[in-house]
This record gives C-alpha cells, structure tokens and sequence, in this order.
C-alpha cells in the first residue's frame, strides 16, 4: 500500500508490474462511497487497484470552484486502502502538466451539449487529464461512475481512439438513504438546501415510474419531472432532458434512454440522471 506523489516514482512501480493486472479509478479526492463503491469494484476486477487524486484545473471553468474544491489527501488514502487499493497517485500540477505539455484534446462531439454546454472547456480538460493519466497508469480497466453519465460517454470515446485495449466500465450511482446522489459538492449545501435537493431524485423516479408504467412520449416524461421540480422554488434548473442513453441525442420517444438533470441550489451546482430501459 504505498502513496505516490511523482509520475517518476509511479513509472518505476508500473514497470515493476508484468503479469498483473490493473485496474485503475481517477478521482479528485474528496472520497465518498460512491467512489468507494468504485473502488471495491475494482479490487474485484485485478489484481492491483490503482486510485488518482488530482484537482485538475484544466476542468474547472470558474478559478473560485478550483479553489473551493476539497483537498482531504490524507483520510482519502486510507479509505482508498481500506476499500482495496493498493496503489494511491496523487500526482503534483507541474508533474502532470510540465510547461512543455503539448497534448490537449478536444473531445467528441458527444460533449457538445448538456454539461458540455453549460460548461464551456470541462470536457476537453476531462478527456485532457483522463489520457494523460491513462498513458501513466496503462490500467487494463478504467471504472467510472454512471452519476456523470456524458463524462464516461466522452471518456469511452477518446479511450475509444487513443487506448482501445483499456476497458471502460460504468457502475451505477450511490445515492444517500433519501435519494440524492452523492457527490463532494454535496457537502456544500446547507441543512435546508440539502432538505431541498430531495426535488431532484423524487422528479426522476417520478419519470422512471410514468415511463415503467409505459408512457414513452418525452414531452409527457419531461413536463411530469419539470413540475415536480419547480415546486420547489430555490431551485433553478439548468436542463431536463431525454435522451437516447448511446448518441446522447434528444428523443421524442424514450426506448434505451436516460433523463439528464442539472440544476443549481443554495450555489450548488448538481447534476443527476436515471436511465429509462
Ligand atoms: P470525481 O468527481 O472525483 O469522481 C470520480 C469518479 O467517481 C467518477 O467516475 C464519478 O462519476 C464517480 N462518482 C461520483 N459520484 C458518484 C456516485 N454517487 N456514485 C457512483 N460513482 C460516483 O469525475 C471526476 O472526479 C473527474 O472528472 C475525473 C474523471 C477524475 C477527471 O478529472
């Protein structure tokens, strides 16, 4: 169980390994189950887990949220070992991104809407840090969390093209006892926001339940969520919509589909989604 801060230090481990396999789960820290549950999933997979931490600038659109973003180092390292890595990379800016770094991407148009419109530049910052730290790592598995649904649909793409022997894997989110989704933003609501934010898992079920019972017409789906939603005030929604769960293309008819939410409360930017089958 080792904690490794050099991409140098990391080099000389992963040249070590021959036989084994690795799977591998990126981070930026703040580790909560959801991440854990990754982490869990990943030990059952190969033979060495691996974990990154790394705040990564370059996917961040506002320098304050950059600033805000937890750093809980330490007490991630001993969850991650507790939830079976046996590699911890929590690699320095200048490491990563040395001044002569050339390799920025630009991501597949799979990015262009949704998150990707929202924030200008986050996608191409993800796929940026996600190859970089593929080419470090040389994971034989890459897991993700299914709670940034495009993001591993963005991911799948580039590794697609630049790392197709590395298996993408999306497990399903974790979400708290009321519903909510985790996330290290979470944290960040007050007791009241955090009461609020309940709209959002109860709008999506209330989709999956009128979509389960076999209404289809998007329209019908998405003014069901929309109205459950704005009942609650301090909300304000940034996008509902239905979508084919592969293109990521809107529908009239959800079949093989996934409703996507963003919204911000209390400043809290929050993002969820549910899958309709
Ligand atoms: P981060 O937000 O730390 O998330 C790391 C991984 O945990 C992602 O794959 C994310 O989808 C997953 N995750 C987050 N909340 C989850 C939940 N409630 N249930 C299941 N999985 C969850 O996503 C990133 O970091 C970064 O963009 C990264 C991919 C590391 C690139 O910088």
């Amino acid at each position: 169980m080792t904690l490794i801060h050099s991409t140098s230090e990391f080099n000389a481990w992963r040249k070590s390994i021959v036989n084994q396999t690795v799977a591998f789960v990126p981070t930026m820290g703040a580790l909560h189950s959801g991440h854990h549950s990754l982490i869990a999933y990943a030990a059952q997979q190969c033979d060495l887990v691996v974990v990154s931490i790394f705040v990564n600038a370059l996917q961040f659109g506002d320098p304050n949220d950059y600033d805000k973003y937890p750093r809980t180092e330490q007490s991630d390292y001993l969850a991650s070992v507790a939830s079976g890595a046996n590699i911890v990379f929590a690699p320095q800016q200048q490491d990563m991104f040395p001044s002569d770094f050339d390799q920025y991407l630009t991501p597949s148009p799979l990015a262009n809407n949704y998150e990707g419109k929202h924030r200008p530049g986050h996608f191409a910052g993800v796929v940026t840090v996600v190859n970089r730290l593929f080419d470090i790592v040389q994971p034989t598995v890459a897991i993700f969390g299914a709670k940034d649904f495009q993001q591993v649909a963005v991911i799948r793409a580039m590794s697609n093209e630049l790392h197709p022997t590395v298996r993408i894997v999306s497990l399903e989110t974790v979400r708290d006892a009321d519903g909510l989704a985790l996330s290290s933003r979470n944290a960040r609501l007050s007791t009241a926001s955090r009461l609020q934010a309940q709209v959002i898992p109860r709008a999506l079920q209330a989709i999956a339940n009128l979509h389960e019972q076999g209404e289809t017409r998007s329209h019908v789906l998405k003014s069901e969520g929309l109205k459950i939603l704005e009942s609650e005030q301090s909300l304000l929604v940034e996008y509902l919509e239905i979508v084919q769960k592969d293109t990521l293309n809107t529908v009239d008819e959800a079949r093989d589909a996934v409703v996507l939410f963003a919204g911000v409360l209390d400043d809290v930017r929050l993002i969820d989604n549910l899958l309709l089958l």
